[in-house]
């Protein structure tokens, strides 16, 4: 039977996911929207290029959650990007209640399927939606560790003048101010930057990484950035869909691992057909576990601001 995608949220994000995602040609396609046939034009147009992009996946647009029944996998998109001058946490009231709706629906309508957030704040929405549909943390989970880590490459290929594909980049910690960039562990054709780049230069360009989100929405006006995010969310459905064992950075609920409890952050993770399949835990310097620590510790505090 052929795998099923449900993308919530017909915006920016949410398109470019089913747009990418339907070049991929790995599953059929609902993108549901709750703005009054929006999402049924993009299906529709989305669908009308498969001829000519060379794909043959069903693209469907909707206004009725109960489209996502039969999904194995649902990307839950729909939330408010911030504007200029905000923070992805001034969202948290704003988003939660969004994200409550939806997470509640995907429950009736998809309760075998699993969730990948991309609303933000990223790590404290897919707790909220873990705690709201009771799903097994292993199928929930949350974009973002790619994307930051996408960033840090094309930052490192631009610095070097050299192909962003020989660079690999590792980030962890949760999608904001509090992330860790990890040099150490970021290569060039297995090359650790630390032996091709400067010490000042590398602190530039994790700061860089950083506020790599920001930078754009300075720069759009109007709402963030939406191509990097769809393409790194695309890596984890066709992970996913396609059971392929990635190794990547996501945002996972801890078990104790790092020294952290009952938190979703960002850590490296065997990402495969049943979700969440291994939390990688590294051998992290001091310094390098402080900065992962007092991420997490924030996002603890922010937790608070929803009641748990
Ligand atoms: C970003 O970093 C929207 O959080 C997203 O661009």
């Amino acid at each position: 039977m052929r795998k099923k995608v449900g993308i919530i949220g017909g915006g920016h994000v949410g398109e470019c996911t089913a747009m990418y995602l339907a070049e991929k040609n790995i599953a059929d396609i609902v993108l549901v929207d709750i703005i009054e046939d929006m999402p049924k034009g993009k299906g529709l147009d989305l669908l009308q290029a498969g001829p000519l992009r060379g794909y043959d996946c069903m693209v469907v647009g909707s206004n009725d959650f109960a489209d996502l029944k039969g999904c194995d996998i649902v990307v839950q998109t729909a939330g408010l990007p911030r504007k200029p001058g905000m923070t992805r946490e001034d969202l948290i009231t704003k988003n939660a209640d969004i994200i409550k709706n939806c997470a509640e629906k995907i429950k009736q309508y998809a309760p075998n399927a699993m969730i990948l957030m991309v609303a933000n704040p990223l790590d404290i929405m897919t707790y909220h939606a873990y705690k709201v549909t009771g799903f097994k943390a292993n199928k929930v989970f949350g974009q973002a560790g790619i994307l930051d880590s996408t960033r840090f490459r094309a930052f490192v290929a631009m610095e070097l003048g050299i192909s962003m594909n020989d660079v690999q980049a590792l980030v962890l910690g949760g999608h904001g101010d509090t992330m860790v960039p990890l040099p150490r562990y970021t290569t060039v054709s297995g090359i650790p930057i630390t032996e091709l780049i400067s010490k000042d230069r590398i602190q530039a360009i994790s700061n860089r990484t950083r506020d790599g989100g920001g930078e754009i929405v300075k720069l759009l006006k109007t709402g963030s950035a939406y191509y990097a995010p769809a393409a790194a969310t695309v890596e984890m459905v066709d992970a996913v869909i396609s059971d392929r064992k990635r190794v990547v950075p996501i945002s996972a609920r801890l078990t104790g691992q790092y020294g952290i409890n009952d938190l979703y952050i960002g850590v490296p993770a065997v990402l495969g057909s049943d979700g969440v399949e291994k939390i990688i835990e590294l051998d992290l310097g001091k310094e390098e576990l402080d900065s992962l620590r007092k991420s997490a510790d924030t996002y603890k505090d922010m937790l608070k601001v929803l009641g748990y």
